[in-house]
């Protein structure tokens, strides 16, 4: 097949040999010069860079025509996901569209579709609809309320009130106006934070993995705490009611990243993406039951193609994978955007060497750079581990333990040299 990579997330998260035999496929990776860089040299392959500035369907619909032959497109980041159907649209060819895949993105869509499927969701009001500085008339809740972007990721732009007076009263400011072009305010759900990960296949689930975070996304943002997460044992209710919303979603084919609340009384449908999980979900999930989880989202939507091109691939029943035995595997990574200075200094407590949790550990040198955006990669960061324990327990106290343990004190670059 002739196919058309939009190359967005880095190769070495998504390792495209594994799944895709790029003597058997004609492969055209499509992104920035950075991302174009980071393919492996010897990969036979077309390459295509675009500058970045533009959005994305727009800058590679100038350079690619139905003339290509390309018969499908390939996108498996949040970021561009919805932007591939554009480019389908473009060259004529099979696969979901943008409207189609903007629910995927869009935080006041989702939420919207799984309400209607009888699940619960936080309450909230759609800033979009808000004419710029009018009152609104009713908010059907009291309380913490959250604001945040509905188009966002990675936390950024979300803030926490007490009260959705408060919220609203920061949005009519004339500098935080863009929340009325991309906003929405919501009850704030107490409760423990949930993601569960893996990869649908025609709308049944060939991987499903739940894990719950240790601290918050938006914690993380803040910089003030580490992101943790521990895998647990889910149990069938859980199981059913994490299914029931990406069906309600609409989430058939691919990697899927659903985020839930365990709220005080029932669970409450945060958000899902149609792609795989940041940090280190995917090799966290890989240690744990031998999937990778882009490995089989490449062979889904691969074959998914196949299918609408009417020419099926053959292919064995889908076997479903349910972590349900430990070893239990879970994830830390540390914040570094947040700090002024330019460089870090990382002490790990004495205990975590001789603990047997370690699988993988990586701090940052006094030398590195800090990156000053929200990243969650573990390249990017002060500290990145991953850890393991015999039960869920044990896992999530280790990396609640380590994410209060290690130090990270930032410096001037300018300090060492
Ligand atoms: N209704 C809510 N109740 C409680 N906390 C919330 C709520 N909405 C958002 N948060 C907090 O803000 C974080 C970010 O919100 P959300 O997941 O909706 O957006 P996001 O920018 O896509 O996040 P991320 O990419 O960090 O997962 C959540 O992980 C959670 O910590
Ligand atoms: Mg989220």
């Amino acid at each position: 097949m002739k196919i058309l990579i939009m190359h967005t997330v880095p190769y070495r998260k998504m390792e495209y040999h594994r799944a895709l035999d790029h003597g058997a496929h004609d492969v055209t990776y499509v992104g920035t010069a950075a991302r174009i860089a980071d393919l492996p040299a010897g990969l036979r392959c077309e390459r295509l860079v675009i500058p970045g500035v533009a959005k994305r369907h727009v800058e590679i619909n100038a350079i690619v025509s139905a003339a290509d032959g390309y018969e499908m497109v390939m996108a498996l980041s949040e970021f561009d996901l919805h932007e591939a159907g554009e480019v389908r649209e473009h060259l004529g060819i099979p696969g979901p569209r943008y409207d189609e895949l903007l629910k995927f993105k869009d935080k006041i869509l989702m939420k919207r579709l799984v309400a209607a499927a009888g699940l619960r969701s936080p309450r909230n009001i759609d800033l979009r609809t808000v004419e710029k500085g009018a009152p609104v008339a009713s908010v059907p809740w009291e309380g913490r309320t959250i604001l945040k972007p509905t188009l966002g990721a990675s936390s950024i732009g979300v803030h926490v009130f007490g009260s959705p007076r408060e919220a609203l009263a920061f949005v009519v400011r004339p500098e935080n106006d863009e929340y009325y072009a991309d906003g929405e305010i919501e009850e704030f759900v107490e409760g423990p934070i949930l993601h569960v990960d893996g990869v649908m296949d025609g709308g049944a689930p060939r991987l499903i993995v739940a894990s719950r975070y240790v601290n918050t996304p938006l914690e993380y943002a803040w910089g003030s705490k580490p992101l943790g997460s521990a895998q647990f044992r889910m149990s069938d209710q859980y199981r059913a009611f994490f299914l029931d919303c990406l069906r309600a979603v609409g989430i058939v084919d691919g990697a899927f990243h659903l985020e839930v609340i365990e709220g005080p009384e029932e669970l409450v449908f945060l958000e899902v993406a149609n792609r795989a999980g940041g940090a280190d979900v995917i090799p966290a999930t890989e240690a744990s039951t031998g999937v990778h989880i882009p490995t089989e989202e490449i062979d889904v939507l691969i074959r998914a193609q196949a299918r609408r091109l009417g020419r099926p691939l053959p292919g064995g029943p889908v076997r479903e994978v349910t972590k349900t035995e430990g070893p239990w595997f879970g994830w830390l990574v540390v914040p570094g955007h947040h700090f002024p200075e330019a460089s870090c200094r990382v002490t790990t407590p004495d205990w975590l060497p001789g603990s047997g949790a370690v699988v993988k550990l990586r701090v940052a040198q006094p030398h590195d750079r800090l990156k000053k955006s929200v990243t969650h990669q573990y390249w990017e960061v002060p500290a990145a581990a991953i850890l393991r324990g015999g039960d869920s327990a044990e896992v999530a106290e280790v990396v609640r333990r380590l994410s209060e343990e290690i130090r990270v004190v930032p410096h001037a670059t300018e300090v060492l040299s």
